[in-house]
């Protein structure tokens, strides 16, 4: 099913045979990379032109299996001026971009004849899992940290049929729980980021904004467990090596202050997160203390000439408005790309820079990360059409 590509460890780079159940290095227990054991004939723009916008236009780069498909990808780019645009993921079947992830793992799941998925998560995930299993016909397992998630992720799990189960603690300790009852033994199917499949249908982000716009300078993203960051990366590095593209953004990885394992090492020069147990963030996606991905995340940082900014909860409330008055409707942790971008611009970003920020999740997401003022009220609709006309004038 997957003898086009062969999987390499980051860490020993031992190579194996790609097998959707080998998740991390049996000798090592680093991550694993799907690699091309030959280049991809015959890919060209104007081949992917012919197709559909979205997830599967790339299907020459991608695991070749019948897809699990809501018709993921193909967001809107939108453009804000002549050098900034926005990646909307929100507009995918579940408002995030781990639906880009789950079409490939979740196919790839119902070929290898698996019943039932898990995984761990800090909400996206969850309702994405939730959604793709059901469509495949599986069972879904979702693990959460106990009263982290927003409401409007927590629906969609139910709406879809998860078991919930909630720990105490934050996702890193749910993610422990996914790595100890998943596997062949129990039947469980692993959809967390670590899951190195997901993150080759992650890297059509990539291929999208090209697609559109050539390459542009910067992306910028929030990064929480890391994975999307490392499989943008992965995106434009196989772009480079195919000859579809001549040269490189550069990747600018936002986290936020009470969770920024990644971020404060960078600050500090270290070549590995600084750990923390007790991540907090208004941005509950990315309230993630021990990023699995890191290995891969700092080799993108490494390789694209990358950085990493960390913004306050304020910074992020003030740039979700921000956004929302631009018409523009974003979750939390989405609205950290803008706060960093703000940041970043005018230092490591210059002014004539084409940046592209990813706005991962939809501002429906989470309808309790903003106070909702008080509404003009009337007690009849004379009254209400009095009140109107004095606020218009
Ligand atoms: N933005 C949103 C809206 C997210 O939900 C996540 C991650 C990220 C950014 C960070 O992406 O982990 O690849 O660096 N959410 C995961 C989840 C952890 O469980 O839904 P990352």
């Amino acid at each position: 099913m997957l003898g086009e590509y062969e999987l390499r460890c980051v860490n020993c780079g031992r190579t194996y045979e790609a097998d959707p159940w080998t998740i991390v290095c049996p000798h090592c227990g680093g991550l694993l990379e799907p690699v091309f054991r030959r280049k991809p004939l015959g890919v060209s723009w104007a081949l992917f032109r012919t197709r559909k916008f979205g997830v599967w236009r790339y299907r020459e780069l991608l695991p070749k299996v019948r897809p699990v498909s809501m018709g993921e990808g193909g967001t809107p780019l939108i453009k804000v001026d002549e050098r900034l645009w926005i990646k909307f993921e929100g507009s995918n079947p579940t408002g995030s971009f781990k639906d880009r992830g789950m079409t490939v793992a979740v196919s790839l799941a119902r070929e290898a004849g698996v019943r039932s998925v898990i995984c761990a998560s800090t909400g996206n995930t969850s309702a994405s899992v939730a959604a793709y299993a059901s469509r495949a016909g599986m069972r879904s397992f979702v693990v959460l940290p106990r009263g982290k998630v927003a409401r409007g992720k927590l629906a969609q799990a139910v709406l879809h049929g998860a078991v919930i189960i909630e720990v105490d603690g934050p996702f890193d300790a749910a993610l422990d729980v996914v790595m100890r009852v998943s596997g062949r033994e129990s039947g469980l199917y692993p959809l967390n980021s670590i899951n190195p499949w997901r993150l080759e249908g992650q890297k059509t982000l990539a291929f999208e904004v090209v697609d559109e716009i050539g390459v542009p300078d910067w992306i910028v993203l929030p990064v929480g467990n890391a994975g999307n960051i490392s499989a943008i990366w992965k995106g434009f590095r196989e772009m480079k090596e195919l000859g579809l593209i001549d040269r490189t953004p550069r990747l600018a990885g936002v986290q936020a202050e009470g969770a920024s394992p990644i971020a404060r090492a960078f600050k500090e020069g270290l070549n590995q997160p600084i750990f923390t147990d007790e991540p907090e963030t208004v941005a509950t996606a990315i309230r993630i203390g021990r990023p699995v991905n890191w290995p891969k995340a700092f080799r993108a940082l490494r390789e694209s000439g990358g950085t990493v900014e960390m913004v306050t909860d304020e910074e992020i409330l003030e740039a979700q408005r921000a956004l929302g008055r631009m018409g523009v409707g974003v979750e939390p942790a989405s609205a950290a790309s803008y706060a960093g971008y703000l940041k970043l611009l005018g230092r490591e970003i210059s002014d004539d820079d084409r940046v592209v920020l990813v706005a991962t999740g939809h501002a429906l997401k989470d309808p309790d990360a903003f106070p909702f003022p008080e509404p003009v009220r009337a007690s009849s609709v004379d009254e209400a059409v009095e009140k109107i006309r004095r606020l218009a004038v």
